[in-house]
């Protein structure tokens, strides 16, 4: 027995030689075309020098076309870039070289089917394939790009390569997907730096937002954790008057890519060099309440097991028997309409992804007392926030016309300060007192704040109750927010019965 044992592994052992030896071995070949030279495409036309990237001639699987791209040398089908996405080549193998400085793709009748875009013709130009990925052209001897392929990505952003707005190109790069996994033509996915408004990244199918991560501000986008770096990969954004771009930086020597998909999912990988596969780290949308205003406006999202959709403090949902019945898009109203100088003030939602920021922002450059006034002199002004600045010191967002898009994130939320009509203000029976004291006893560190419950209407409190943000130990929630925070009053979120009732901890 022991010694079949020991066959079966040497066979496997043999087995996984001949696989290995399967792989396609490492490319050799120039990584360069020079001006009068033409090559017949064949696969490989250009390796990069360390023989990181081929550049050639692919065939989809199950594809009649033939294609132009870029692919890793050592991972197999894994095509970061293509020249001619809607024009391919039929039954042909295609020729490269250089017309009046561009470099150009022409068929079997040398008809131009792809052609890099130069501003200025090089006199003397060279196309070279980078160990980046990088296809650049450039005037022989120096190394001022005249085109690159990182200017006009695929669907792959590559460590090296921005998404977005740059001063110096006028270009604002984006991801497109490919129409299907084995047909490189022009999807309907584009993952794209958002300028608008505090800059946000988003997903598009055509013009439609499908996915949207939090906008930008100092160190992070609202809802995720400020950028840093990992042990794979290193994510920047920057944010200035020459740029606003989103790039990936290698920490490793793992090959780290991401990749919009046919079906417009973002897939943060990298090449698992052991497994032979790719690893994810991460896919955007994370869960249905990234799915983009699920909730409609000034709905907000929960996500335990499945989505939940609230309304916003001061609003109810515009059509009750569709929100009874999960289907949340038409959003929520205002209860109460008395949101001009009508004695109305804020309440805070904690620990939000901010709302789409997008053509709703007005001013970043406000001190924090100046934000709420602002916001509450403009009668149209929604809700502001306040926000860190990388720089140092804080700014002021404000939004008009519609709160969308946001949704409760344990940790790495931010606070969102709502307008809401004095009645919102107001005692009613839907309200209730809490004192939130921290547990230094909590095991396993988690803040748990304790919900004393207080009937409202037992206790005279003189005057008026003052807005959220100005609390100190008293704070006042809808009714709504803590049937979130304590997941629905659910067992495992009760902690104890207090005096006044059940005591309850809050999701964090
Ligand atoms: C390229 O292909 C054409 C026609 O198919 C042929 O005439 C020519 O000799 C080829 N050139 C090279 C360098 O293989
Ligand atoms: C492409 O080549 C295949 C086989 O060589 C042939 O059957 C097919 O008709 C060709 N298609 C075109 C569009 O030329
Ligand atoms: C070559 O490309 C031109 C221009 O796109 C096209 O009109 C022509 O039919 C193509 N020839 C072949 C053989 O595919
Ligand atoms: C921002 O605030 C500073 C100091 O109050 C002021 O000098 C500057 O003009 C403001 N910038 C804008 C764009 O409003
Ligand atoms: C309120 O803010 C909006 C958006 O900035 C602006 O268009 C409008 O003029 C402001 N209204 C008043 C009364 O200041």
């Amino acid at each position: 027995m022991r010694e079949l044992i020991s066959k079966c592994k040497l066979l496997a052992f043999l087995f996984l030689l001949t696989t290995i030896a399967l792989f396609p071995t490492k490319s050799h070949g120039k990584d360069s075309i020079k001006a009068g030279e033409s090559i017949n495409g064949s696969t490989q036309i250009l390796v990069s020098a360390k023989q990181n990237f081929v550049l050639g001639i692919f065939t989809p699987q199950g594809s009649k076309f033939q294609y132009l791209g870029i692919w890793f040398n050592n991972i197999p089908q894994t095509i970061v870039w293509v020249a001619n996405r809607d024009n391919p080549l039929v039954n042909s193998s295609g020729k490269l070289e250089f017309r009046r400085g561009n470099i150009v793709l022409l068929n079997e009748t040398d008809g131009i089917l792809w052609s890099s875009i130069s501003p200025g013709t090089p006199k003397d130009p060279v196309a070279q394939l980078l160990d980046t990925g990088n296809w650049v052209v450039r005037e022989s001897g120096s190394e001022d790009y005249v085109w690159q392929s990182f200017n006009y990505p695929s669907d792959t952003l590559l460590p090296g390569m921005k998404l977005g707005w740059s001063s110096k190109t006028g270009l604002n790069r984006k991801l497109r997907s490919w129409k299907s996994l084995n047909d490189p033509s022009f999807g309907d996915f584009t993952y794209s730096v958002d300028l608008n408004g505090l800059p946000q990244l988003v997903t598009r199918e055509g013009l439609i937002i499908t996915y949207r991560g939090g906008p930008w501000y100092g160190n992070r986008f609202s809802g995720s954790a400020p950028l840093r770096d990992t042990a794979v990969y290193s994510p920047k954004f920057v944010y200035s008057a020459d740029e606003v771009t989103y790039s990936i930086v290698t920490t490793s020597s793992l090959i780290v890519k991401l990749g919009l998909d046919a079906a417009g999912i973002l897939h943060q990988m990298y090449w698992d060099d052991g497994r032979k596969d790719w690893y994810p780290l991460y896919t955007l949308p994370g869960d249905r309440c990234d799915d983009y205003g699920l909730c409609g406006d000034f709905g907000i999202c929960t996500f335990s097991l499945t989505p939940q959709c609230n309304c916003m403090v001061g609003f109810e949902p515009k059509s009750p028997d569709d929100w009874k019945r999960f289907r949340w898009s038409d959003g929520c109203v205002r209860k109460d309409n008395q949101i001009c100088r009508n004695g109305e003030g804020f309440k805070r939602i904690r620990s939000v992804k901010l709302p789409d920021s997008s053509g709703y922002l007005v001013n970043v450059n406000t001190s924090i007392d100046d934000c709420e006034v602002a916001c509450l002199n403009n009668c149209s002004c929604l809700a502001y926030g306040i926000m860190e600045l990388s720089t140092g010191g804080y700014g002021c967002v404000t939004w008009f016309q519609k709160l969308i898009d946001a949704r409760f994130v344990p940790e790495n939320g931010q606070d969102i300060y709502v307008r809401v009509a004095a009645s919102e203000l107001d005692s009613s029976n839907r309200k209730v007192v809490i004192a939130v004291s921290v547990s230094v006893a909590s095991l396993i560190g988690f803040l748990v704040l304790v919900v004393c419950f207080i009937l409202w209407r037992r206790r005279k409190v003189k005057g008026k109750v003052q807005s959220q943000e100005n609390e100190v130990e008293m704070p006042l929630y809808d009714f709504t927010t803590i049937e979130i925070a304590t997941n629905h009053f659910s067992f495992s979120n009760k902690i104890g019965e207090g005096g006044f009732g059940p005591v309850y901890k809050i999701m964090k």
